[in-house]
């Protein structure tokens, strides 16, 4: 069958199959959404946030794009953080990267591709910050993989920044921020147990928007 086709037959056969587990799940589902999660990730196709974590429809607020990334004036990434943490009361937000990103190896390489040139600059701002520890890195596959994580790691500092986050967690204790990064190879989700509470401290020496 052709794959556009399939893609309806397919929904056809979801809903039988949610349905004989619980009749009511439509129902319920039409009720309204409390996600525990907000998630950041790449738009890879191959990064499945619901399917990799076993979460259900309802349970994780999605957001992706190329390279995961959350850039201090992107409107768009800003608009669901704001969304997820000061009206869905989200307990975690987390960036989540993956190693073979291709977004994260175009930055890594002497290339001009246009309209992605500002967007990948991010990326590239990341290898400039962490330089020191990159450039020791001999190994080009084992660069790439750091610089990975890097990504993660300062796309999660971006959101400590906003109000948003520094206002809630400062009145609720949630929620906090984590980073993640998904291997393809194995199908692993590493937890890079950054650590949130160290960096909101630091940050809010430069970064204190009067929020508390
Ligand atoms: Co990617």
């Amino acid at each position: 069958m052709e794959q556009y086709k399939k893609v309806f037959e397919n929904n056809r056969i979801w809903i039988k199959e949610r349905e004989k587990s619980n009749k009511a799940f439509f129902h319920h589902l039409a009720q309204g959404q409390n996600p525990d999660f907000l998630y950041i990730g790449c738009s890879d196709s191959r990064v499945s946030a619901e399917e990799m974590t076993g979460t259900q429809p309802g349970q994780m607020f999605v957001h992706r794009n190329v390279g995961n990334l959350v850039p201090n004036t992107d409107l768009n990434s800003a608009a669901v953080i704001n969304y997820a943490i000061s009206y869905l009361h989200v307990k975690h937000v987390v960036v989540c990267g993956h190693y073979g990103c291709g977004g994260v190896k175009a930055a890594m390489e002497a290339k001009d591709l246009g309209i992605l040139n500002p967007w990948l600059r991010n990326i590239r701002d990341v290898y400039r910050l962490h330089q020191d520890t990159l450039d020791k890195i001999k190994e080009e596959e084992e660069r790439y993989k750091k610089l990975v994580e890097l990504n993660v790691q300062e796309q999660c500092i971006n959101i400590i920044k906003t109000a948003a986050l520094q206002k809630s967690y400062l009145q609720h204790a949630v929620p906090t921020v984590h980073g993640w990064v998904f291997d393809m190879h194995t199908g692993n989700l590493i937890d890079l147990n950054i650590d949130f509470e160290t960096i909101l401290h630091r940050i809010q020496k430069i970064y204190d928007l009067g929020t508390h």
